[in-house]
């Protein structure tokens, strides 16, 4: 039987990556898709951020299942083209059911007095208070249904075991779990839940096209690859695996979207190989 049969999904980051993830097996199990993704270039991103070729991509393998997509381009950091996003997303679907904040971005490590102000703001911007606006243009409309709902927000292991050089992301995913426990506090009387989802090391391009975590794991190589930072990424994995797939954490989304996971809230579920459990 489909999971979220019926159910509307707002997604944003939806272009790649564990966003299309999400969206494809939530499509899958019986929703249809709202997505946003910003579509250019970061200054503070070592690697690429999604083009319009990988949206398509994306809308073709929603379209595939079954069910509707509206897909458009806007920024997490413009709150109002969120609000306009939802709102086209609602005149088409009707409704507004889960809202999945996963848009997010990595800067080039460095020990914290060295950040730029410029790489700080700009994962700040994204990583949390994009995830803020996300809430803000979602909520309303969840609340004014009266449907109840699911919200997922996405943090990572670093908000909560802090690894060294990446003080603006650590910062932001811990921001993260306190936005998400917070409003599970507001949200639990309107039946809408709210959890963090914590990811491991998962194999899409912020990790796979980016030198500048390579050299962050392999500060012995002057011009590490990734094949030089795998045994790197394995070593540090109780399970042992480098990294896990953008499915493994649309499994744990669909679990937590859906009425399987109808008591749980203000929950932080690491989906890690067990890395943030280490003694
Ligand atoms: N890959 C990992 O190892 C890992 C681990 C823990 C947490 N995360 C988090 O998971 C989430 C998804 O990342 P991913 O692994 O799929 O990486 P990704 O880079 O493939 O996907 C991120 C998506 O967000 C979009 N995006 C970036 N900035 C945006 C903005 N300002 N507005 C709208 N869209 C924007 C990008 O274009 C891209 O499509 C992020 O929040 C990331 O921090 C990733």
């Amino acid at each position: 039987m489909a999971r979220v049969a019926g159910k509307v999904a707002f997604i944003t980051g939806v272009a790649r990556g564990q966003g299309r993830a999400h969206a494809v097996r939530l499509a899958a199990e019986g929703a249809d898709i709202i997505g946003v993704d910003s579509l250019e270039p970061d200054a503070s991103a070592p690697y690429p951020m999604a083009t319009p070729e990988q949206l398509d991509d994306t809308v073709a393998a929603v379209e595939r299942t079954g069910r509707r997509i509206l897909a458009t381009k806007a920024d997490v950091r413009d709150r109002d083209a969120l609000l306009d996003a939802v709102k086209s997303g609602i005149d088409r679907f009707g409704r507004l059911d889960i809202l999945i904040a996963n848009a997010g971005i990595v800067t080039t490590g460095r020990p914290t007095w060295e950040v730029p102000q410029q790489d700080w703001d700009a994962v700040i911007a994204t990583n949390l208070t994009g995830v803020v606006n996300s809430v803000a243009a979602a909520v309303p409309a969840m609340l004014q249904a009266g449907n109840g709902g699911s919200i997922i927000l996405t943090s990572s292991g670093a908000g909560m075991r802090h690894v060294g050089n990446l003080a603006p992301y650590n910062a932001s995913k811990a921001g993260v779990i306190a936005v998400g426990k917070t409003l599970a506090n507001e949200l639990a009387p309107h039946a809408i839940r709210v959890n963090v989802l914590a990811p491991g090391t998962v194999g899409t391009e912020m990790v796979t096209k980016n030198d500048e975590l390579f050299r962050l794991f392999r500060p012995d190589l002057e011009s590490p690859t990734l094949e030089d930072a795998i045994p790197v990424f394995s070593a540090m994995m109780p399970m042992g695996r480098p990294w896990l797939d953008a499915e493994d954490m649309a499994d744990a989304v669909l679990f937590l979207a859906s009425d399987d996971a109808k008591y749980i809230t203000g929950q932080v579920l690491a989906v890690d190989q067990g890395v943030t459990n280490r003694p």
